[in-house]
């Protein structure tokens, strides 16, 4: 079952969502992606993530039509691009999305990775635009623990909600030490492709554990990341069926054996590695 996730700042956001990378880019796939969008609402999955880097705007333009007349009940994430990131350039980006998703104020609004204008500014930018109630929430991606210590620290770095990194089956890394620091602080952990971008390794135990789920190995390895309290996963699919795939994901509950087999398929890292990227 999709269920919602309560973080520090109060920030409650269903741990199951839809990812938007590659929407918006081509006229004739634009009324499939925005039926899958809809799809994925009217099954639970309540939570969209999107960026005005994808499709240079026009994945916010399609999510935009997928919460037409049902805006309410969307968390909204959008991210603002690295070289945009200065205290005014923030702001106006910020605007430039809103108007994109014809919406007055963005759920969820990230910093889509560290780049070259200090934190401190972007950080400030999101306290401004949530005080403007342009933003409910802020928080960064891509940023990996050393980062997000130092963010931390920064004015408006304890009201930081949610770190977006990549995590499957192949990217295990931050199981060693940033998802239990963000756990012991109440962020959430995004994990953006979980899927590997359907590129996953295909694996006989990863196809035993599904075919005692009566489940597809894309199904457990969506099901597998959100195991833990603080995970949030943000598949893209515009395949109707693998929409309703990855909703139906969520029922699948894990038994020791199961995960054992799954460890010994994907191995958990057995050192200290540094974040991996797409
Ligand atoms: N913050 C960041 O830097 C960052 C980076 C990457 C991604 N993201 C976010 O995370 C989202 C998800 O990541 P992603 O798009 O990179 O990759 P992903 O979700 O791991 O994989 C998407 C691919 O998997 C396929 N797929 C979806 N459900 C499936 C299922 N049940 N069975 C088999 N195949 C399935 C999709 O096919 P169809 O589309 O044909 O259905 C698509 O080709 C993005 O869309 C974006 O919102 C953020």
């Amino acid at each position: 079952m999709v269920y919602d996730i309560r973080t520090r700042s109060g920030a409650v956001m269903p741990n199951l969502g839809l990812g938007t990378w590659r929407m918006g880019e081509n006229v004739a796939a634009r009324q499939e992606e925005i039926a899958a969008l809809k799809q994925g609402l009217d099954l639970g999955m309540r939570l969209i993530d999107t960026a005005e880097m994808y499709g240079e705007g026009g994945a916010e333009t399609v999510v935009a039509d997928a919460i037409d007349g049902q805006r309410e009940g969307v968390f909204v994430v959008s991210k603002v691009l690295p070289h945009n990131a200065s205290y005014k350039e923030t702001l106006a980006a910020c605007g430039r999305s809103l108007k994109r998703l014809r919406v007055d104020r963005i759920d969820l609004y990230l910093l889509h990775w560290p780049g070259e204008h200090p934190l401190e500014e972007t950080l400030r930018a999101f306290t401004t635009l949530a005080e403007q109630g342009k933003i409910r929430h802020y928080g960064l991606s891509n940023f990996d623990l050393d980062e997000l210590t130092r963010a931390e620290q920064l004015p408006g770095g304890s009201r930081i909600v949610a770190d977006q990194v990549l995590y499957n089956l192949e990217r295990r890394g931050i199981e060693r030490k940033l998802i239990p620091w963000c756990a012991s602080r109440n962020i959430a952990i995004m994990a953006y492709s979980p899927l590997e971008q359907g590129r996953l390794r295909p694996d006989d135990g990863l196809r035993r554990v599904a075919a005692r789920h009566n489940a597809s190995p894309a199904q457990v390895a969506l099901a597998w990341t959100l195991r833990h309290d603080n995970v949030i996963a943000i598949p893209k699919a515009t395949r109707l069926q693998h929409v309703r795939d990855n909703a139906k994901a969520a029922e699948i509950v894990f038994t020791e054996e199961d995960l054992a087999d799954i460890d010994r398929a994907f191995p958990p890292p057995h050192r200290d590695m540094p974040l991996e990227t797409l």
